[in-house]
């Protein structure tokens, strides 16, 4: 339990202990979960890369966040509703004028381009998780991690924890973390007490909820913790004084900076 996500990383960070996770790529600068907001944080030097995954009509694992097409390209429908081919068509680049035509990425597109490169972060998003566990999201990611040679630079998370289970249970080596969903456990629960039970290895919580007091008990077991998603230095370097292991932003460039200014802890 613990593995730093920083064993993950191709390179040793900028700043000792602390990952600049690019929040669905560099997503301020280029549309969210596409291959060039992969690329932009690969130029910016993130650490690793968070995308969102769900299941396509076909099966397939494709990287977008949410279940309904709109916010990403003005269309209409569900992603599950469709076949990769046919999300092909859909303007995922729409809001960036630079970007126009920009098509939604699978995942093995994602680790075609990120293999060597840069650490990832797939969320499985609740939407996609099943009961059953063969044959469920997790062992396609998971299948797809190891064609691509990616199983030591990836952590998977979700909010759903059945999926961190699925994960482990389909390969015992899998690095999960926990995505923080007050919905699913108790106030009083302290996070190494969560991360324990689900046998995952780090922690992730909104800059909203995280406390002192949690980062204590992650710190006293060992567990790495990262917080989402922060744009502002000023509240990137409250956090990185108190000690979190990571930091998801749309901005990386800024994080980095950010991180590489702040104090020693
Ligand atoms: O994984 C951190 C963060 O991405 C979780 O929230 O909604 O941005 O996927 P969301
Ligand atoms: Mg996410």
């Amino acid at each position: 339990m613990g593995r730093p996500c920083h064993t993950l990383l191709y390179k040793k960070p900028a700043r000792e202990g602390f990952a600049v996770i690019a929040h669905r790529g560099a997503s301020a600068y280029f549309p969210e979960n596409t291959l060039l907001s992969l690329e932009g944080a690969i130029e910016m030097d993130a650490d690793m890369a968070e995308i969102d995954v769900l299941l396509s009509r076909d099966g397939v694992p494709v990287v977008v966040h949410n279940e309904r097409i709109h916010r990403a390209t003005g269309g209409r429908g569900r992603v599950a509703h469709y076949t990769v081919a046919e999300l092909k068509r859909f303007d995922f680049g729409y809001k960036f004028k630079a970007a126009r035509g920009e098509q939604v990425p699978t995942l093995e597109e994602v680790l075609e381009l990120c293999a060597g490169r840069i650490a990832l972060n797939i969320e499985i998003k609740s939407g996609a998780v099943q009961d059953v566990v063969l044959d469920g999201i997790e062992a396609r990611c998971l299948e797809l991690v190891y064609r691509h040679g990616m199983e030591s630079h990836v952590v998977f998370s979700s909010f759903d924890p059945r999926a961190l289970l699925h994960c482990r249970i389909i390969d015992p080596s899998a690095v999960t973390a926990v995505l923080y969903d007050d919905r699913y456990y108790l106030r009083s629960q302290a996070p190494a007490a969560i991360v324990g039970h689900l046998r995952a290895d780090a922690f992730n919580c909104s800059k909203e909820e995280i406390t002192e007091k949690w980062i204590a008990d992650c710190a006293a077991h060992g567990i790495p913790v990262n917080i989402y998603t922060v744009d502002d230095p000023k509240t990137m370097r409250r956090l990185i004084t108190m000690g979190v292991s990571g930091i998801f932003s749309n901005r990386p460039d800024v994080l980095k900076r950010t991180a590489l200014e702040a104090p020693a802890v």
